[in-house]
């Protein structure tokens, strides 16, 4: 399948700064062997995707579970989709971390994406704890089981939470590893269309790593943070496909 770069943001950028930084990554997106992905702060979601000519994709890194209601500070999947976003991340460990969304929480907000028409790029993965304990594997298939619903289609990706934005990585063989878990759990249950999900890699991805890493098998692209700050190092990754 053809492979699909993702760039989280997360807290960073002046709406200037976010601009700036979508119009280099757009001047350098054709030709790529990638699609190419980012998704900004909210408040910066309306201004990229008024850019003229675009062909990044656009998405958000959150959505909250319901429609519409009382939720003060919270915005709904359908928002999103209304101001121009096509996908949103959900489950990153940050949330999960800083707002204690457990795998319920995520599949709630995987089901409200999908009713709104976006596609949710679900992210699981475990804590050094969590893998020095060698409960790597099980943590991502429970993570999967329970975050997911039985009408699921979307992305995943795999983001050991020790890996993010520590300069270190797994092994490629524990990163092949993981990935054949996921994509095995996944056509377990969605079957052939479990075959065609993407799965994305994410954690300290940088142009140094990236071509090793996207060259394993079940890697179908990446979910990048720090390096998609800076627009010649995301293209770069995106080269690397
Ligand atoms: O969503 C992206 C990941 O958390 C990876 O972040 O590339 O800064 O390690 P990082």
């Amino acid at each position: 399948m053809r492979p699909l770069i993702a760039g989280n943001w997360k807290m960073h950028g002046t709406l200037r700064e976010a601009v700036a930084l979508a119009e280099a990554v757009q001047a350098g997106a054709a030709g790529l062997p990638a699609d190419l992905l980012i998704c900004p702060p909210f408040v910066h979601i309306p201004a990229l995707a008024a850019m003229a000519g675009r062909t990044v994709a656009l998405g958000a890194q959150d959505c909250h579970a319901a429609a519409k209601g009382a939720h003060t500070g919270d915005t709904s999947a359908a928002m999103l989709r209304d101001i121009g976003a096509t996908h949103v991340i959900l489950g990153h460990s940050e949330r999960r971390a800083d707002h204690g969304e457990t795998d319920a929480v995520v599949q709630a907000k995987v089901k409200a994406a999908l009713a709104a028409g976006l596609v949710p790029v679900v992210c699981v993965g475990e804590t050094e704890a969590q893998r020095l304990a060698g409960e790597a594997e099980a943590v991502v298939r429970r993570q999967l089981a329970e975050s997911l619903p039985d009408d699921f289609a979307g992305i995943i990706a795999y983001e050991p939470v020790w890996a993010i934005g520590t300069g270190r990585t797994p092994t490629e063989a524990d990163i092949a590893a993981i990935h054949a878990t996921i994509r095995d759990s996944l056509v377990a249950r969605f079957g052939a269309a479990g075959q065609g999900t993407h799965i994305l890699y994410g954690g300290s991805m940088k142009p140094g790593n990236a071509k090793a890493i996207l060259a394993l098998a079940n890697v179908d692209g990446g979910l990048v943070g720090g390096a998609s700050l800076v627009a010649a190092d995301f293209l770069a990754i995106a080269a690397a496909a």
